[in-house]
């Protein structure tokens, strides 16, 4: 942030906006809002663009991402997504399903990182099915690989076997580099954090999990003694997850495993809407920047599409990952998390947070009260 008056050069960065479906345009209102204050305020210079994906581009285009937005993609500095998917769309092919959009963006990009965040704020400490002192005061750091795994390793077939039987496959892969460049990522986060790393797996039942412990272990041994490395089988590590969550600083999984152990976590911080994420590809030795899109974890949530009910929470805090990750403005990213904080504490919840004597918000109201912390906070 630059005191009023001082006179500073500040990059212009062009940001791809992607709403998407469901309650994903509802949420991107709210990171618009802030993104124009930001601009306005001298705070970052930010152009930025809209296009469709998932279900709105399939209505639009045939596809659940077009070629076209995939360049606008890969010449931003970052993406910003929503969210994909509905009902609406259960019955078109396959490869053109609302999600085919996220995924191809994930692999085109090459976005190998994705980082989920999982932290508690004090006053929702009472929102989690979880006691209080379990979670109260967690922050913890998932990091799932995110452009291999079961859900791009090919054969993935469904071949019908002539005798009445079909038969799906699915093929879980994992290269050497693949299990590495992961396994470096959660190492350097955890030397910023408390500094230990558990790694989850299935080694006792998958070949895929026998060489991710064995890569992990020895870029450990190579790079990052002074790193504490844990290993758990990711079954275990589910149940330790809602039994202590404390005891973890920096989990590192694979595609799958990350997609359901970040689900569980996320009631941990009292629900899905609280769940910020960020999609990271290599740095470029070059120009020092890398390829990235931030996305709220939660899904685009149909049933309450439309209700102005959603919470912006995850939304806002990705866009704050993206402040944080892409553009090196922390101050303005741990902002947004102080007045998201603040908001919180004067009791305004959205439905899915809502706790007793709580205020009832709807979506534009909470994103206007954490705006509106934010400009205090800055003033
Ligand atoms: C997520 C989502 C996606 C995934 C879906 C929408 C394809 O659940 O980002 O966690 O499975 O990765
Ligand atoms: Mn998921």
């Amino acid at each position: 942030m630059t005191p009023k008056g001082e006179v500073t050069f500040m990059a212009s960065y062009k940001l791809l906006l992607l709403p998407g479906d469901g309650i994903g345009p509802e949420v991107m209102a709210e990171v618009k809002k802030l993104i124009a204050w930001m601009n306005a305020q001298g705070m970052g210079t930010f152009e930025t663009e809209d296009a469709l994906v998932g279900g709105s581009s399939y209505d639009a285009h045939k596809v659940a991402v077009t070629d076209a937005t995939m360049g606008l993609a890969d010449a931003a500095d970052a993406v910003i997504f929503g969210a994909v998917g509905g009902p609406k769309w259960d019955s078109v092919p396959y490869d053109v399903r609302p999600e085919a959009g996220l995924l191809r963006l994930r692999k085109d990009l090459a976005l190998f990182a994705n980082l989920r965040p999982a932290v508690c704020y004090p006053p929702l400490a009472d929102s989690s099915s979880l006691k209080r002192d379990v979670v109260e005061g967690l922050d913890i750091m998932i990091v799932r690989e995110l452009t291999g795994g079961v859900y791009f390793g090919e054969p993935k077939t469904i071949t019908d076997l002539g005798n009445g039987q079909k038969r799906a496959v699915d093929t879980q892969v994992y290269d050497t580099y693949e299990i590495e460049r992961i396994s470096r990522v959660a190492f350097e986060l955890a030397r910023k954090r408390r500094n230990k790393v558990t790694s989850m797996e299935k080694r006792n039942v998958m070949k895929t999990g026998v060489l991710w412990h064995e890569v992990i272990s020895a870029l450990h041994q190579r790079e990052f003694k002074d790193v504490t490395l844990e290993h758990q089988l990711a079954d275990a590590g589910g149940m330790q997850l809602v039994r202590w969550p404390k005891q973890f600083d920096v989990i590192v999984t694979d595609n799958l495993f990350g997609d359901m152990l970040s689900d569980v976590a996320s009631m941990l911080t009292g629900s899905l809407g609280m769940l910020p994420s960020a999609s990271l590809g290599e740095t470029d030795p070059k120009t020092g920047k890398r390829k990235a899109m931030y996305e709220p974890v939660h899904g685009s949530a149909p049933d309450i599409a439309g209700k102005a009910m959603a919470n912006p929470i995850a939304m806002i805090t990705s866009f704050g990952m993206a402040l944080r990750y892409s553009f090196g403005l922390a101050t303005a990213a741990d902002l947004i998390d102080k007045a998201i904080a603040a908001t919180l504490a004067k009791g305004l919840r959205t439905a899915d947070i809502k706790s007793e004597g709580a205020k009832i918000v709807s979506t534009s109201e909470m994103g206007n009260a954490i705006l509106g912390e934010i400009a205090a906070l800055a003033a």
